[in-house]
């Protein structure tokens, strides 16, 4: 029986085993393979998406505990790699390899979705199940709270090179915004 859900914004509907792990539903039915296998065991965090708000592991899920709830993937976290996390990412350089990467971001993008403003051992709480073999835990913490400012910062002073005086002599304010970052988007598929 096909299983039903929303996926990426989207109704989707698989006729798969409803035991088979969401995470090869993605990658190898639907061809969505930006999520990535890493321990097939709960123990990377390569695999998160999104399910109904938790960042969740897909290679321990079973495809039926989606049915009717929404799942999104790095490829839904947003159509032109605008969402703060994506953003700050890619202004910090965070990827190394990047084999872990999409697993960070959604991770990050769920606590800040419930977390607008983390401390250091909030996103260590968080960020616990997400592991990278390359060490780039100090840039991904970084990047959070990067994402965290661009996500709290007025509409129009998000990509603001600088903030100006508004009358001669007087200090820039201190902004918490740097130029808008260039690259190329993290997490992309393999
Ligand atoms: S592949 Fe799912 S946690 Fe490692
Ligand atoms: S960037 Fe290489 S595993 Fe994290």
């Amino acid at each position: 029986m096909a299983i039903q859900f929303t996926l990426n914004g989207k109704a989707q509907s698989v006729d798969v085993d409803p035991q088979m792990p969401l995470l090869w539903v993605l990658r190898d039915t639907l061809n969505l393979t930006g999520t990535k296998f890493g321990c097939g065991m709960a123990l990377c965090g390569a695999c998160t998406v999104d399910i109904d708000g938790e960042a969740t592991r897909s290679c321990i899920t079973p495809v039926s505990e989606v049915a009717g709830k929404k799942v999104t993937t790095i490829e839904g976290l947003s159509a032109d790699v605008s969402h703060p996390v994506q953003k700050a990412w890619i202004e910090l350089d965070v990827p190394q390899c990047g084999y872990c990467q999409s697993g960070q971001i959604m991770s990050a993008a769920a606590l800040l979705a419930k977390n607008p403003r983390p401390t250091d051992a909030e996103v260590d709480d968080a960020m616990s199940g997400n592991i990278c073999r390359c060490g780039t835990y100090q840039r991904i913490r970084e990047a959070i709270h990067r994402a965290a400012q661009m996500h709290a910062a007025p509409p129009g002073q998000k990509e603001l090179p600088e903030k100006k005086a508004k009358k001669p002599g007087e200090t820039a304010a201190m902004t918490l915004d740097e130029p808008a970052a260039v690259g190329a988007a993290a997490g992309g598929a393999e």
